[in-house]
């Protein structure tokens, strides 16, 4: 089992920011991306792919979301520009945002991409656009993606993941009030922090954030599909069962791990 105590704060919080406690190399170094719809799945695959693989999940909604907890703090909020400030906004209506704006905040943690713990990339890139800019940002590092990771999964299974998701507002632990409840009905596990809705999980924003996804998806899947890159795995079972089909997957792609 790999080390899953990185902090992951040089992500969090760009810049010079170091993480805390990167813990042991891995023995080998994992570059994935995972797509899929909201609520598929990403970032609970993101975590176990962590446990097993090493690598550190990245994810740009995130980014986003501490960017929102700065804004509702006086003393941070100053920090952010207007442009974070749309940004946020639109994220809290369920619309993705700008190509612009995510591009560069990952061109700033770049570093993060380039590290020999690797990463599992949850939730970027959404466009085309984006995947490009990833591919030059690796390209100037010298480093290439194992694979993207498509979970794939129907719409009414997605409203129902995302309508009974709760999420910790001390610790962001994520549990499911069906799939994966807590021990004492709205208090975290691991903190005990209150676990809250999601502001983008109220239904208005899901139907928002599930148009945004389906008239940005195809293009991206053709763009790694016609890259050789995209590898579909049916997400619609238990998140073990669907852990070991991405690892199948993925393993069956590296040449060393196949044999
Ligand atoms: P982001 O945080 O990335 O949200 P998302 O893509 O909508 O995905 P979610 O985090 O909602 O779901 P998930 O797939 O991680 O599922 P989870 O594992 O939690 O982005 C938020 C926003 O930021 C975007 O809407 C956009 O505004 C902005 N943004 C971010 N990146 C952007 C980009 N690149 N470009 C533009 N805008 C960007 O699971 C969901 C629930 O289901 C949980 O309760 C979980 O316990 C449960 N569950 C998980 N797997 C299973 C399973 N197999 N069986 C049963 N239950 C399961």
């Amino acid at each position: 089992m790999a080390s899953t105590s990185n902090d992951r704060r040089g992500w969090i919080l760009g810049g010079d920011a170091q993480c805390e406690d990167p813990g042991a190399l891995p023995r080998r170094t994992w570059r994935l991306v995972l797509m899929g719809a909201p609520g598929a799945g990403k970032g609970t695959q993101a975590k176990l792919l962590q446990s097993t693989l090493g690598a550190c999940p990245l994810s740009t909604g995130d980014l986003f979301r501490a960017c929102a907890c700065a804004m509702d703090d006086p003393a941070q909020c100053a920090c952010l520009s207007n442009t974070m400030f749309e940004a946020i906004e639109k994220m809290r209506r369920g619309e993705l945002v700008n190509d612009e704006i995510v591009c560069q905040l990952v061109s700033e943690r770049a570093g993060c991409l380039q590290c020999a713990h690797g990463f599992i990339l949850d939730g970027f890139p959404r466009t085309v656009h984006q995947a490009r800019v990833l591919d030059d940002i690796l390209k100037d590092r010298d480093v290439a993606l194992d694979g993207v990771v498509d979970l794939v999964v129907n719409r009414d299974e997605v409203i129902r993941r995302l309508s009974g998701r709760r999420i910790c507002s001390q610790c962001g632990a994520s549990f499911h009030v069906e799939f994966s409840p807590p021990k004492t009905k709205d208090v975290c596990d691991n903190c005990q922090g209150e676990l809250i809705q999601r502001q983008d999980d109220q239904p208005e924003s899901v139907a928002v954030r599930l148009e945004a996804y389906e008239e940005s998806v195809e293009p991206l899947r053709n763009f790694y599909r016609e890259t050789n890159r995209l590898v579909e795995v049916d997400a619609a079972a238990a998140p073990g069962e669907v852990f070991l089909r991405v690892m199948d997957k993925i393993l069956g792609r590296v040449p060393e791990m196949a044999s």
